[in-house]
């Protein structure tokens, strides 16, 4: 048996323009999913999934991974997280040269779900981690990294980008561009997370961009845009001390830009009443900018303060079911228990 576990995360700058080649910088914070793997002689595959999610927002399922769990949240979005297992399984197998092996996985996790914090990237790269070591074959960080990106993009249907793996994969915080992604240096930054306790659909908040983008040059413009204060963002880290807390001005000069990124993702059409309740409830707080994080639709936003105000000021907006501080996770993947 081997239970593994993976960091979700926060965009700093960069989604949704990343998946047409522009850059982005997540970074990894400490919400884990923890994945258990266990083989099983018979080749078949049994999951059982509790807690995906924050506090009253329980999933339990058991059972062989085409049948359908019975539980209260929407169906879509277990069947994708079923998927992502599914895929995560099949990278597994191939990965030890063992087509025909079968698990008991169980999957934890306190990331919600389909709320922009990176839940599916957690599970795969803690899956993939989790099955191919319960076989008895380990993985660096790179090649899980390299293999969740390839399930996440099949169940996806190809419009995934490489951010979301690599960052759960590596830790801390992470610069990618296409193909090209690297781990970068950066400062402890004070992530404050509001969740509305909703959810986006991912594939079809990435279609609703690239329809916008076809249809007006306006859009394409704007991930250009998106990218063009990404690389701002990204000097900004480069120029600061990644041992030190960051100064005001570093959190101001990054904030600025996270309320403009927020503004464009606004104009993609991937925010949401919810969304920007929160992120105003949070710049009313004086956080030093704030911004919806992830795909969009529902879900969560991200905001830098290093004071309790905008924590504080979320945990009254009504939008808001949850606000709480998220510490950089500079560890990616690990194995937990082997
Ligand atoms: C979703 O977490 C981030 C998006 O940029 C999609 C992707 O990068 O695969 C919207």
């Amino acid at each position: 048996m081997t239970t593994s576990s993976a960091p979700g995360k926060v965009y700093l700058f960069g989604e949704h323009a990343v998946v047409y080649g522009e850059p982005a910088v997540p970074c990894a914070i400490e919400r884990r999913a923890r994945v258990t793997a266990e083989p099983r002689e018979d080749g078949r595959v049994r999951v059982d999934a509790a807690d995906l999610s924050l506090d009253g927002f329980t999933v339990t399922w058991g059972g062989d991974i085409d049948d359908r769990p019975d539980i209260d949240v929407p169906a879509s979005l277990v069947e994708a997280a079923m998927e992502y297992i599914d895929a995560a399984v099949a990278q597994a197998r191939d990965a030890a040269d063992a087509p025909d092996a079968g698990f008991d996985i169980t999957v934890e996790s306190d990331i919600p779900l389909g709320a922009g914090l990176g839940s599916s990237a957690a599970v795969v790269v803690a899956g993939i981690d989790a099955a191919t070591r319960a076989l008895g074959t380990e993985l660096d960080p790179e090649e899980v990294a390299r293999r969740a990106y390839e399930a996440e993009h099949e169940v996806q249907d190809g419009q995934a980008s490489r951010a979301d793996t690599f960052c759960s994969a590596m830790g801390g915080a992470v610069r990618v561009e296409g193909d090209d992604t690297r781990t970068i240096d950066a400062p402890a930054l004070p992530f404050v997370v509001g969740y509305d306790g909703g959810a986006g659909d991912t594939g079809k908040l990435v279609a609703g961009v690239r329809a916008l983008r076809e249809q007006h040059a306006f859009a394409a413009d704007t991930v250009e845009t998106i990218g063009d204060l990404t690389r701002e963002g990204e000097r900004l880290l480069a120029d600061a001390d990644p041992e030190s807390d960051p100064d005001a001005d570093l959190l101001d000069s990054l904030g600025e830009l996270m309320d403009f990124n927020h503004g464009l993702l606004e104009a993609l059409g991937v925010s949401a009443r919810s969304l920007d309740a929160m992120v105003w409830a949070a710049r009313e707080a004086d956080a030093a900018g704030a911004k919806l994080t992830g795909a969009g639709g529902g879900g969560c936003i991200v905001a830098l303060d290093p004071t309790p105000d905008t924590e504080r000021a979320l945990g009254f907006a009504a939008e808001c079911e949850q606000a709480f501080r998220a510490e950089l996770a500079t560890e990616g993947v690990r194995v937990e228990e082997a």
